[in-house]
């Protein structure tokens, strides 16, 4: 099995799903050039037979990302299939995306399909799609919710067809972490041809899980792509969020034993690029690429980071893109961080009694007021203790 972790990113596809997230042509084109700059594997573009503005979009990105494998969703008809192929025309590396739902209920309420029938359509959409494209994704929307025979059926057959990538979508969240490594595991096991076809994960997080998923897809299933977007952004509580998975795989190698291709110094920009298009703001405490994922406001624990900054950080701030961990100055800091911040400011004081005394002043203040800030310091100090 491969050592290599697939990254796929489909913020401009199912993060655009998101209530309120749609984006033009312009704004996806920018977000696909960041994508590449952050060497992501492959680049859902869009839905190119929804509309003709995601046409337009997937065929814009398509025509100038040369690094990245450029993909189109598509239903599994042969005019959805036909329309993504025509977008991706111009594309270095393009990647038809086709799906259909195998759960009892998706087929039954949604479709109004036997499974015979969602069977032969899965067949034939493939067979369409690799007369067009070399490169073909299978997803059974709803995976995880199938039946494992039933499932497996359909795999085996599109496989035959000619898919390169199976992906198992938990389509609505529902999925728990070793249930769903174990679901993966299992079918593949089933399914004869297997190891023709690269295993993909796609989780969405309405349990706050889609990361914790994904991962356990990796690692006890086997996958070796997973499918996520930059913030999780993604329909409902949306999608499993490229920059934990990649940190996580990244700073727990040991664990994983997997590469990505990723340049994680990339992410954060990243993160404001998709926060400032969509309007979706970060919460602070998001890992990864939140304001304080790398902030330090209690007294031990910034005197930890000043003395050796593996004591609380597990990951370099820096090689996510942030320009540096951040000490936030409180009623919780100690004298340390407090000496620290001076020095960085410039501050020279005559003894360690004036410090001692800077210092009492600075926690009077930060008893009223919850962030103290640098121009806060200077003003508590003097000017005329600042050097040029
Ligand atoms: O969540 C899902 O099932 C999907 C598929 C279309 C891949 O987004
Ligand atoms: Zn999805």
């Amino acid at each position: 099995m491969s050592d290599k972790l697939i990254i796929f990113d489909t913020t401009l596809r199912d993060g655009e799903q998101s209530p309120g997230a749609s984006m033009t042509k312009d704004e996806k084109l920018r977000i696909a050039r960041q994508l590449e700059r952050l060497r992501v594997d492959v680049i859902e573009a869009g839905f190119a037979a929804s509309s003709n503005g995601d046409f337009e979009a997937v065929k814009a990105i398509a025509d100038v990302i040369k690094d990245s494998t450029v993909c189109s969703l598509s239903r599994a008809n042969d005019r959805d299939i036909s329309r993504a192929a025509e977008a991706l025309a111009g594309a270095n590396r393009g990647r038809i995306h086709t799906f259909i739902a195998t759960s009892p209920l998706h087929m039954e309420k949604k479709l109004r399909m036997s499974p015979d029938q969602v069977f032969e359509q899965a067949r034939q959409a493939v067979r369409f799609a690799r007369n067009l494209c070399g490169d073909i994704e299978f997803s059974a929307e709803d995976g995880y919710r199938s039946d494992m025979d039933f499932l497996a059926r359909v795999v085996e057959a599109v496989i035959a067809e000619g898919a390169t990538t199976i992906n198992i979508p938990d389509t609505v969240g529902y999925a728990i972490p070793e249930l769903y490594g174990q679901f993966i595991r299992t079918l593949r096991e089933k399914v004869p041809n297997s190891d023709q076809a690269i295993w993909s994960v796609h989780c969405h997080n309405d349990l706050g899980m889609a990361v914790a998923n994904s991962l356990a897809g990796v690692k006890i299933g086997g996958a070796r792509q997973v499918e996520c977007t930059i913030n999780g952004l993604g329909e409902r509580a949306g999608n499993c969020s490229l920059e934990e998975v990649v940190m996580a795989v990244r700073t727990r190698r040991d664990h994983f034993g997997l590469e990505v291709g990723i340049d994680t110094s990339q992410i954060v920009p990243a993160s404001r690029m998709v926060s400032q298009t969509t309007g979706f703001v970060v919460q602070p405490n998001k890992a990864v690429v939140g304001a304080n994922a790398f902030a330090h406001a209690s007294g031990i624990h910034q005197d930890g980071v000043l003395k050796a900054r593996d004591t609380y950080e597990i990951m370099r701030a820096e090689d996510v893109g942030w320009s540096a961990n951040k000490i936030v100055l409180g009623k919780l800091s100690g004298r340390n961080a407090f000496k620290q911040r001076l020095q960085e400011l410039g501050i020279e004081m005559d003894s360690e009694a004036e410090i001692n005394a800077a210092f009492a002043r600075f926690k009077d203040l930060a008893d009223r007021k919850s962030e103290i800030f640098d121009e806060d310091i200077i003003a508590l100090v003097g000017d005329e203790s600042v050097t040029s």
